[in-house]
């Protein structure tokens, strides 16, 4: 089908900060964050901006891929929240990149990365693009409720890149959304309208765990079947699959469900949390740079998030 990821690239922010950090600063433990979602570290933005971030990983990207920034025809971030309301991250980012080409995001939560695919997709099969810049980013630390210790010690910042060429390598995508308001949502800034009688809402992440918990075993398992079947292939033949980064027991509960050995689902969520549509591409990237896909390999990837979203792709590593 129409694209192969000719390059990928990341950047993360400087400052680690652990479960113990945090144990410090709230009534949690090391002990419960871990257990309960297997995550040890997360990264969180101090000075950094998420277009110095996305630059940095387009800059990796770009050079992996063997391509200069006058070679990309579409430039799309997925973020749901980038450094300014407008103009869109894509071209604060193209901007920072000296990219000309069209820009926008996409808002799809944790599955916009795979959202983003299926748009260079389209394009690229429309002849309307040969080289897309695809970009993650999210700094989750600026929306979430730090009094909340349900959902702050679940979440990370970070960007990243991946840049698609057209030629051989996707072989099935598959996108849903459960519309529902209310299960994970972020109230947009209010402003401060003169006119407005509506009450002041904060602009931070709710979210009702047990929902999106189960919402997100369900949704993963439906999903890979769903990739799966349009590529015509078992699970078997996948060589590695990269979930989306949210809680390992959800991971594990998708890996049970298809029967897969361990050592084939790749996971960074105890080091980063949950960044969002950024964990997949980061994950991808690690696990290239460290020499782990070879030419051929299988690759499923799969994400959730608020929406609620949800999407998978297969594709061949053809790099
Ligand atoms: N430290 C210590 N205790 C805590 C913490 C914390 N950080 N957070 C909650 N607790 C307490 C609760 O108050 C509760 O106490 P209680 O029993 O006295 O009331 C207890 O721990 C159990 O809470 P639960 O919510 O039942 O814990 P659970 O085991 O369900 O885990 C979790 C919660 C980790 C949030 C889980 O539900 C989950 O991972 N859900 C899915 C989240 C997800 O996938 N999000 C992705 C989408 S995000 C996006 O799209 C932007």
């Amino acid at each position: 089908m129409s694209f192969y990821i000719a390059g990928t690239g990341s950047a993360l922010p400087r400052k680690k900060v652990s479960n113990d950090d945090l144990s410090k600063m709230m009534d949690t433990s090391d002990e419960w964050i871990r257990t309960r979602t297997g995550i040890r570290n997360r990264r969180v933005i101090t000075d950094e901006t998420l277009t110095s971030l996305t630059a940095d990983a387009a800059h990796i990207a770009l050079r992996d891929a063997q391509l200069s920034a006058q070679d990309i025809d579409l430039v799309i971030c997925a973020t749901m929240r980038g450094d300014t309301v407008t103009p869109s991250q894509a071209c604060l980012t193209a901007a920072a990149l000296g990219i000309q080409a069209p820009c926008f995001d996409v808002n799809a939560a944790c599955s916009a990365m795979l959202y983003c695919f299926e748009i260079a997709d389209s394009f690229m099969r429309a002849d309307k693009a040969k080289n897309v810049l695809v970009l993650a980013c999210e700094a989750m630390s600026k929306q979430i409720d730090w009094s909340d210790r349900a959902t702050c010690v679940l979440f990370g910042d970070g960007a990243a890149a991946v840049v698609l060429r057209k030629g051989e390598g996707l072989l099935s995508q598959t996108m849903v959304c459960a519309p529902n308001p209310t299960t994970i949502y972020t109230p947009a800034p209010d402003g401060d309208s003169p006119f407005s009688t509506a009450e002041k809402q904060k602009s931070a992440l709710h979210m009702d765990g047990t929902e999106t918990y189960k919402f997100a075993v369900n949704v993963m398992i439906g999903q890979m079947e769903a990739a799966l079947a349009a590529a015509e292939l078992d699970v078997a033949d996948i060589a590695y699959v990269l979930p989306h980064q949210a809680n390992i027991r959800i991971i594990e509960a998708a890996r049970k469900r298809f029967n897969i050995p361990e050592e084939k689902v790749l996971t960074n969520i105890s080091e980063y949390g949950n960044m969002s549509a950024t964990s997949i591409p980061v994950l991808l990237d690690e696990n290239a740079k460290a020499g782990k896909f070879r030419k051929g390999d299988k690759l499923l990837l799969v994400a959730f998030g608020a929406g609620m979203t949800a999407a998978a792709t297969v594709l061949t590593w053809n790099k």
